[in-house]
């Protein structure tokens, strides 16, 4: 049988998206869940498994309602002080606050400030080949969003593998996002993956090797060609595709690189 709705007094939205995962959720989760059980709070609270919140800084995060109350860094320990907390005394715990209705700013130690994408240089691409560059955000969030937008537009370009083996990105026929947060691309009868979490391969140096941990965006001066480039912790380049779709270097742009733009030299 179902919970009955109108016992609960708190929900607890508890995140588990990639980011949280990686900082031990599932742990906090677990734990805080036996706490519910076995402290007989189970059938007037609620929890409830969240994509990301959008504060992957501050992981593991949680939202408790009513009051919008947003928390940073929620381990076991820290998950169980919260439901105490609130269950108990109706009250928020204060010391594990990121942010509440009513605050100006939140309060977090790991806040980015807002021009982390750098202006793009200009400097020699590849052999003889100016252009400009800049280096854009890695994680899921943005990379499936990127490659989403791409499938839309279906353009021309090129996918081009860490083997060197090319695929027409107009032969792209599907994207999945998978449960280890990587990005499958279909092409035809074949399939690439960009691996973006590596959350199934355990061996350190092997996660380094395979996980994209930069993600470059560049324009060619001479010819009209553009392109993003993958490469993992080391600088070795996983895959790249380039393009001369104007629409989706106007969305990189934007999007991707929240309105950093190409400044022609004077
Ligand atoms: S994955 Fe939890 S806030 Fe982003």
């Amino acid at each position: 049988m179902g919970k009955d709705l109108s016992r609960v007094k708190q929900t607890f939205y508890t995140c588990d998206g990639g980011s949280c995962r990686r900082a031990g959720a599932e742990q906090t989760s677990r734990d805080t869940r036996v706490y519910l059980r076995n402290s007989g709070s189970w059938e007037t609270t609620h929890t409830v498994k969240t994509r990301c919140n959008g504060r992957c800084e501050d992981a593991p995060t949680w939202i408790v309602q009513p009051g919008n109350y947003w928390y940073k860094g929620v381990d076991s320990v820290r998950g169980v002080e919260i439901l105490k907390s609130h269950i108990g005394n109706n009250e928020p715990l204060k010391e594990a606050l990121l942010f509440k209705e009513g605050d100006l700013k939140m309060n977090s130690e790991n806040e980015r400030s807002n021009a982390f994408i750098k202006p793009f240089e200009y400097r020699e691409l590849s052999e003889g080949k100016m252009g400009w560059i800049t280096k854009g955000l890695s994680s899921d969030q943005y990379l499936y969003a990127l490659f989403s937008k791409w499938f839309e537009i279906r353009g021309e370009g090129v996918y081009t593998n860490s083997k060197g083996k090319r695929f027409s990105l107009s032969k792209l026929s599907g994207i999945d996002y998978s449960d280890e947060f990587n990005i499958e691309l279909t092409f035809g009868e074949e399939k690439e993956l960009l691996m973006i979490g590596v959350v199934g391969i355990k061996d350190e140096t092997e996660r380094q090797k395979l996980k994209v941990r930069g993600t470059f965006y560049f324009s060619e001066e001479q010819s009209s060609t553009k392109g993003i480039i993958f490469k993992n912790k080391m600088g070795e380049r996983l895959a790249s595709i380039t393009f001369e779709n104007e629409e989706f270097w106007k969305y990189c742009e934007t999007i991707q690189l929240g309105g950093v733009k190409i400044e022609e030299l004077a």
